[in-house]
């Protein structure tokens, strides 16, 4: 009895070790796995993130201060044309685009702005900001995007069209910024009248918003995004 007791206290012992080396072993693979599966996790987004479109899509950013360095013919071509190979519902188009950079336009616009800030207390601390050139956030050029006002997609199919050319614009080292209030203050500002009316917009034709672009003189932070809006259904 005490001979069998103590063999099998020596088993029991022996099994002990056993199990304890082959947990062991097991939490030792698992976390090997865990750690390959992370660095091919990491590797896998870094090889998806790692193309031009992403990086673009993910270092836009609005830009409210610009050189005067003028954008260059060539690449406002291509970058338009970006912008009209948006998708759009059954290729319809229903946008127009007018770009200009031309002095007399820009400088006649913001001295309406400059004279019609007297009393509004966020335009006129844009006008009284010393390096204040333009009510485009000083940009060189500026696209003013209109959609159809009676095609319900036609919004949608703007707004497409602006991110393209946003997009475009950054991938070639260049800033933009969306002007909602801009086109805003374009069509609710009567001595803003003969302006909108030089851009020339088809009839049933409505200035949605401009573009700002040109050279970015600032380089500003990514404004934070709430992952929560995303959301899988199973
Ligand atoms: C429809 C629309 C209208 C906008 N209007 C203005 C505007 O009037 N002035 C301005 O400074 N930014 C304007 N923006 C830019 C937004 O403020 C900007 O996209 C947002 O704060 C997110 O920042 P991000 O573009 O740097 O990522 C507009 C953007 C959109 C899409």
């Amino acid at each position: 009895m005490k001979y069998l007791s103590k063999n099998w206290r020596a088993f029991a012992l022996c099994m002990l070790a056993a199990l304890a080396l082959t947990t062991g072993c097991q939490n030792k693979q698992a976390e090997q796995a865990d750690q390959t599966a992370a660095t091919d996790t990491t590797a896998a987004e870094e090889n998806l993130t790692d193309n031009a479109v992403v990086r673009a899509i993910m270092a836009r950013r609005s830009v409210r201060k610009y050189k005067a360095d003028p954008v260059p013919k060539e690449m406002l071509d291509v970058i338009l044309r970006c912008g009209i190979n948006a998708p759009n519902a059954k290729n319809e188009q229903h946008w127009e685009v007018r770009v200009t950079e031309s002095k007399t336009f820009i400088d006649g616009i913001t001295k309406v702005f400059v004279e019609s800030a007297k009393g509004d207390e966020q335009m006129q601390k844009m006008v009284e900001a010393p390096d204040f050139r333009n009510m485009f956030r000083n940009a060189p050029t500026v696209i003013f995007v209109a959609g159809k006002a009676d095609e319900k997609s036609s919004p949608i199919d703007c707004g497409l069209l602006g991110e393209n050319i946003m997009l475009a614009a950054q991938s070639m080292g260049l800033g933009t910024c969306c002007l909602g209030s801009a086109a805003g203050f374009m069509k609710s500002t009567p001595a803003a009248a003969e302006y909108l009316k030089q851009l020339a917009f088809s009839d049933g034709y409505e200035l949605l918003y401009a573009i700002a672009i040109g050279y970015p003189d600032e380089s500003p932070e990514a404004k934070p995004r709430d992952e929560s809006k995303i959301r899988y259904i199973e």
